[in-house]
């Protein structure tokens, strides 16, 4: 199964593609992406993933001659060039390549890559559940855009790393959570679900959405309203939220177990329910 990449026009093995090292993607982190996964070699959710791409290139003010309709048909075929049943493709729109300097430059034209890569089961995270940490907050101030600035998630998933969990959680000054490096976060009590409302602080997940859907299929009520660090302690269960992981529950935060500190029923419940309506 060939990994691939589709840069400058045209698709190529991926360990072939190059952008310029003056792509603003790369000197500013000028750019943003989204990650977007097929099943059974079909892309899913493509509209709602492209859909935020546009929002995103709005809120960064990127002048593109993109379509929805071209990118969904470079989507599809990069995803049949690949050949993969579980694929992850990346999508990035830098604001192009120019000589550095901070300003947007008055003659640049979009940089679009798009790469993909086999999907590596996340079954046995889903299984096991993960331990987080709980970190600050200090990203910026539009997390609803996605960025290609990462260096705060990555840095908070390495501090993770370090102290033996398995991923962070970015919790404010104030104890309100928002979301984790790489996914939303599902807090169940007494039944109930309530995950982090969408604004600024976190990225709106398409997967986030579909999970909502889900449980309210499955007859749970879900609440998007603030929750607070101590919430997370006291919870029966909580879960994490993302395109390539879907659901995954969290055993452990701060070294404190959550419920029984194994996954719970609610996760699963609520797992099997998406694979029915969604993922199948
Ligand atoms: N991450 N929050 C953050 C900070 C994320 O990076 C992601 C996704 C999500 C969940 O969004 P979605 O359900 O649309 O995947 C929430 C992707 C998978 C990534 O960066 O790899």
């Amino acid at each position: 199964m060939p990994e691939i990449a589709y840069v400058d026009g045209g698709f190529l093995p991926l360990e072939n593609a190059m952008v310029h090292v003056e792509d603003r993607g790369f000197q500013f982190a000028d750019a943003v992406y989204e990650v977007v996964r097929t099943y059974q070699g079909k892309p899913f959710a493509v509209e709602e993933h492209l859909g935020r791409l546009f929002r995103s290139l709005e809120g960064i003010q990127l002048r593109h001659t993109f379509t929805v309709e071209q990118l969904r048909g470079l989507i599809e075929e990069a995803a049949k060039r690949a050949g993969f049943a579980e694929a992850v493709i990346y999508l990035q729109i830098s604001r192009g390549q120019a000589p550095r300097h901070r300003g947007f430059p008055v003659k640049s034209e979009a940089t679009l890559v798009i790469t993909v890569r086999g999907l590596h089961s996340t079954q046995q995270a889903r299984e096991r559940g993960v331990r987080v940490l709980t970190v600050p907050d200090n990203r910026w101030g539009r997390c609803d855009i996605k960025s290609v600035a990462l260096l705060a998630n990555v840095l908070a998933y390495q501090a993770a790393k370090q102290a033996g969990a398995d991923d962070a959680v970015f919790v404010e000054a104030d104890g309100t959570v928002n979301e984790s490096t790489a996914g939303n976060v599902f807090v169940v009590s007494g039944g109930e679900i309530a995950t982090p409302p969408k604004g600024p602080k976190i990225l709106s997940g398409v997967t986030r959405d579909k999970i909502l859907q889900a449980s309210r299929a499955a007859g749970i009520t879900c609440r998007e309203e603030r929750v607070m660090k101590s919430d997370l302690f006291k919870a029966g269960e909580i879960f994490l939220t993302s395109t390539t992981s879907e659901v995954v529950p969290v055993i452990e935060v701060d070294g404190k177990k959550i419920g029984n500190g194994v996954p719970g029923p609610v996760a699963g419940r609520v797992y099997g329910q998406f694979v029915r309506m969604f993922a199948q």
